[in-house]
């Protein structure tokens, strides 16, 4: 059976790392990947390559950055060719971002069967150009491995067959058990000692100049209490140039790798993020964390975890920094299956899948 894996962004690389890795253990399976080139800085791209011990692509589309149409239309335009040329018998397609559509629509209409890891989170918010990802892809997929209970409800909610839909748990949190010793073992020279590490990416935090300032200034304000480590976001260090957003006192940092930025997680007093992804890191570590978003497409890390919804009100910000900061932090649980074992989950699925085949193929 041939396994290829397509991915494109940054919080894809986490993903697929630990179900190559799952999958390379059993015999009768090939695997292939394509990196579609969407993020193609090396500190976006090459270092958790490396990191994550993820082998080279054997194909990069180059398609470089653009408008989401752009973006998609040439995904789908450069990958179609290697799909028919590499004939998978599936695909793997990872999270939310415009590579993981693209990749799920042209399989699908090829006939290749498609497998979405991290399938069925939803926000419930279609300005966000992912969850307009999540709904495609959910529905084009053959196999959808959902990471929690939530993504089960919501897919059946959706018409999708419950023979398609298979609970494994969490992929990304499969990478953080398998780095976090080494991470731990990270100096933290020249880091404080007792700090806030901020992440900003959003589009509808960073590409408004207003709202951008306010948040800027709020995170100004509390580096007068707590040191605050920032590792900015192409996007975002283009828009506070762009903006003159006054960011004196703040670490700005380049984008980290990822065991550098496990170590930075995992010793913070408290993370202040717009990913999708620091919010669930952050309830597995049970460090704080205070979501710059209106909603969560990962509501288990809310309900259970130590996540809080802060929208972008800056005065809810600051009074759930001051509860966190006077000891008040809110306690969390690790999530049903945030084990380290997801992807061997989804390999045993797949490999059930490939016996069949295999049969057929010596008849
Ligand atoms: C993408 C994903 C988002 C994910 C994020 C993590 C979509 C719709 N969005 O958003 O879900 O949380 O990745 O980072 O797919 N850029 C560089 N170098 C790079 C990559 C990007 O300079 O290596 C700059 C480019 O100018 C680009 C901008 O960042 O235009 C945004 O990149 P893009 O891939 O469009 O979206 P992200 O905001 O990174």
């Amino acid at each position: 059976m041939h396994i290829l894996h397509v991915v494109g962004a940054r919080p894809n690389f986490m993903k697929t790392a630990p179900v190559m890795a799952a999958l390379r253990k059993r015999p009768n399976i090939i695997q292939s990947l394509v990196h579609t080139g969407q993020h193609y800085d090396k500190n976006m791209s090459d270092v958790f390559f490396e990191e994550l011990g993820i082998p080279a692509p054997d194909v990069n589309l180059g398609v470089g950055s653009g408008t989401h149409a752009q973006l998609t239309a040439e995904v789908m335009s450069r990958f179609e060719p290697v799909a028919l040329e590499k004939k998978p018998d599936l695909v793997l397609v990872y999270g939310d971002v415009n590579s993981t559509m693209a990749a799920a629509v042209v399989c699908s209409k090829l006939l290749i069967p498609v497998g979405h890891v991290e399938a069925g989170l939803r926000s419930f918010d279609r300005t966000m150009p992912e969850e307009i990802n999540r709904l495609i892809t959910d529905q084009l997929a053959d196999y959808l491995f959902t990471p929690s209970e939530d993504g089960d409800r919501n897919l059946c909610r959706e018409g999708i067959s419950p023979h398609k839909i298979h609970r494994v748990g969490n992929v990304m949190i499969d990478s953080l058990v398998h780095l976090l010793p080494l991470a731990m073992k990270h100096k933290t020279n020249g880091f404080p000692h007792r700090y806030a590490l901020v992440t900003l990416h959003r589009p509808s935090n960073v590409d408004d100049s207003q709202v951008l300032k306010r948040i800027v200034e709020c995170m100004v304000g509390l580096s007068a209490e707590l040191d605050v480590v920032f590792p900015v976001h192409p996007r975002t260090r283009r828009r506070i140039r762009e903006f003159g957003t006054n960011t004196s006192n703040l670490h700005l940092l380049e984008p980290m790798p990822y065991v550098d930025f496990l170590a930075l997680q995992a010793r913070a007093a408290v993370v202040i993020t717009d990913s999708g992804g620091i919010q669930e890191e952050t309830t597995y570590l049970g460090v704080p964390c205070l979501t710059l978003r209106h909603n969560t497409e990962r509501p288990v890390t809310t309900e259970i975890g130590t996540n809080i919804l802060v929208g972008n009100d800056t005065s809810k910000l600051r009074s759930e920094l001051s509860n966190i900061l006077a000891g008040n932090a809110k306690q969390g649980k690790i999530p049903p299956l945030w084990d380290g074992r997801a992807s061997e989950r989804i390999a045993q699925i797949i490999a059930q899948q490939a016996a069949p085949l295999e049969a057929e193929s010596r008849t």
